[in-house]
């Protein structure tokens, strides 16, 4: 497995002290999707961190599951809950992946990637039986792009060139800087994010062709019929929203 940074998990630690418990019942409940033996995809983010320790929580009474982290920041917390983790090479399925999102459409159509996870996070979801999503109530919208920019991982070689071509897609992309503010982000797999606010994003698939097919364009945000699960956790309950046909 990669380095592991402890600050960050840390960090993700004082995040969720913080954060409204909407986010910790729809994480933890999500946990009961999984089961002794299965191979899980873990997610990144403050929502999936409950749904984590839930699952350490598991696994101290005796339920055996295997990890695959989608970021340094998840394998360091899971791998402080006890859980036995693994790389994606060495699976040959993954049973079940559960994360976060920032936005989602009625269509179940997603936007990922604030927490710069999206690349893993995309891979992991696209090799996985079913993925299950944890979002409070304030991520669902009507339309994708209302609240949030699409992030897009580019490599470092090229990417002005990569965002003149993603401005001519009709966003406005903005550099994705490090926590203190003076350096570009770096994510876990060493490229550059750019934050491409669109306005509403009426026809997610054709744009997320468009998006992938630049030169450049490692990964981007917009999951397309990924999803097969949303829990929406809310203060008074934690509601299930599953699609018809599971991908
Ligand atoms: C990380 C992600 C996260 O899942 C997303 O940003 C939601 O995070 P949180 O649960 O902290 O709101 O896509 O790359």
């Amino acid at each position: 497995m990669g380095n592991i940074d402890i600050s960050k998990a840390k960090k993700i630690a004082e995040e969720v002290k913080a954060a409204p418990n909407k986010k910790q019942v729809c994480g933890e409940a999500a946990a009961e999707y999984v089961k002794s033996g299965m191979v899980v995809g873990l997610g990144t983010g403050s929502t999936v961190y409950y749904t984590i320790k839930k699952l350490g929580e598991k696994k101290r009474n005796g339920m055996e599951i295997t990890g695959i982290p989608t970021s340094i920041q998840t394998e360091t917390i899971a791998g402080q809950e006890g859980i036995m983790l693994a790389e994606l090479r060495d699976c040959d399925k993954i049973d079940i992946t559960i994360d976060g999102a920032d936005e989602v459409d009625p269509h179940l159509n997603l936007i990922k990637g604030l927490g710069g996870a999206l690349l893993r996070e995309k891979i992991v979801a696209m090799n996985s039986k079913k993925m299950i999503v944890v979002i409070d109530d304030s991520k669902l919208v009507t339309i994708l792009g209302e609240k949030t920019p699409v992030p897009v991982e580019v490599v470092k070689y090229a990417w002005k060139a990569t965002a003149e071509r993603l401005r001519m897609l009709g966003c406005e992309p903005k550099p994705r800087m490090s926590g203190s503010g003076d350096v570009m982000f770096i994510s876990d797999n060493g490229n550059f994010i750019l934050d491409c606010k669109f306005p509403k994003i009426e026809d997610p698939y054709t744009l997320a062709q468009q998006i992938k097919a630049i030169p450049g364009v490692v990964e981007h945000g917009l999951f397309v019929n990924l999803a097969s699960v949303i829990m929406v956790g809310s203060e008074k309950r934690v509601r299930v929203i599953e699609r018809e046909t599971a991908h």
